[in-house]
């Protein structure tokens, strides 16, 4: 059986670019004893991927050239050695860009049947982005009611979805992206209280206007310029949740940082995370965002392209701005 799969053949420098990953036609390896065939559906774009592509370790082992490129996947097994999965099942795993993986079955998440979400929904909403909004927002800053809530690349999706949970949870939110339509979807759909276009408009006098009292959550997504209007800002005791980083991902050198005198003069508190540090607390993101949805509190937008064979270019949207919501890669029908 044949398998197309994007290979890092080189570690970009900058942005991406032609020759860094390559798709190849390869052949499917036999299935060994305890070990489950997986013909991929999805396929998650996400900024991590550019750092995963640096050839440097971070919160997880560095990838080598001539690696099959890292990425997270929802797919149905097609076969199994393995008692713990049958044929037929729906999964979530790192599968990468590929349209078929073999697994032993070691971080292999089986997606629950019936539920009456969209398979594509665990890719997003109910899946990584999801819990990043959730923890991220929740954990870290224990947002109140009457809050100011500021947040970067608020029309992506793990943006779009803390702007709604800080509604829910009674804050006012101000947005920062990068068009007029998204500032408007943020505003008109998802009801925020503001929303600011960091690229035509006067970023810290906007925030001025929106802001009057000060801010008192931050949700990093960006980094740079924004963070730095932002936090000249931030009210005593404020929090900044540290999610990513994204203006400095296709950095070559290293990205000038704000003035952090602020955060000690106003005793800030802020904290970095990764998703994968509640894996035990996941089931609670789960049903409170499944209950949000039924209850149509929270929306969500997937982008999702067809083809395997446009993951190399389409990635490249996610650092344009060109994604309109949840970027998403269809492999193979669900069927
Ligand atoms: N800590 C974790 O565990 C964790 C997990 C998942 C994601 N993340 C981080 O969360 C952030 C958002 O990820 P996502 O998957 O939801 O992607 P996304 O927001 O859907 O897409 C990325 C968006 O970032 C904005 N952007 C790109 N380059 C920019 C720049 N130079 N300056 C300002 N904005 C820029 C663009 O929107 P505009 O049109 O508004 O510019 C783009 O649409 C990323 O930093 C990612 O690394 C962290």
């Amino acid at each position: 059986m044949k398998n197309k799969q994007w290979i890092l053949k080189k570690f970009p420098v900058g942005e991406i670019s032609e020759g860094d990953l390559v798709l190849e036609e390869n052949e499917v390896p036999s299935l060994l004893d305890s070990q489950i065939l997986i013909r991929n559906i999805y396929l998650s774009l996400d900024p991590a991927n550019r750092g995963w592509m640096s050839g440097q370790k971070s919160y997880v082992d560095a990838m080598q050239t001539g690696d099959t490129m890292r990425g997270g996947t929802i797919g149905i097994i097609e076969e199994s050695k393995n008692e713990k999965f049958k044929k037929g099942e729906i999964v979530n795993c790192m599968g990468g860009w590929q349209q078929y993986c073999l697994s032993d079955g070691k971080g292999v998440r089986q997606i629950p049947q019936g539920t009456g979400f969209p398979l594509d929904c665990y890719m997003s909403i109910l899946g990584m982005t999801g819990l990043t909004a959730y923890f991220g927002l929740l954990d870290i800053t224990d947002p109140q009611p009457g809050e100011t809530l500021v947040v970067s690349a608020a029309a992506g999706a793990v943006g779009s979805i803390v702007c709604q949970i800080g509604k829910i949870k009674g804050c006012r939110v101000i947005g920062i992206a990068g068009s007029d339509t998204k500032c408007k979807w943020l505003v008109d759909e998802l009801g925020i209280d503001s929303a600011i276009n960091y690229k035509s408009e006067n970023l810290r006098q906007k925030l001025k206007e929106t802001c009057p009292d000060g801010i008192d959550i931050y949700f990093e997504n960006v980094g740079g310029s924004i963070t730095e209007a932002v936090l000249t800002r931030m009210n005593i005791n404020g929090r900044i949740s540290l999610c990513g980083l994204i203006s400095g991902y296709n950095a070559e050198s290293v990205v000038p940082g704000p003035a952090w005198g602020n955060l000690l003069i106003k005793r800030i508190k802020l904290k970095g995370f990764i998703v994968f540090d509640y894996f035990k607390r996941y089931m609670e993101a789960y049903q409170d965002i499944a209950q949000w949805l039924k209850e149509d509190k929270i929306k969500y937008k997937n982008h999702i392209i067809p083809g395997i064979e446009n993951a190399g270019s389409a990635i490249k949207k996610l650092f344009s701005g060109e994604n309109e919501g949840k970027l998403i890669i269809k492999i193979s029908e669900p069927n």
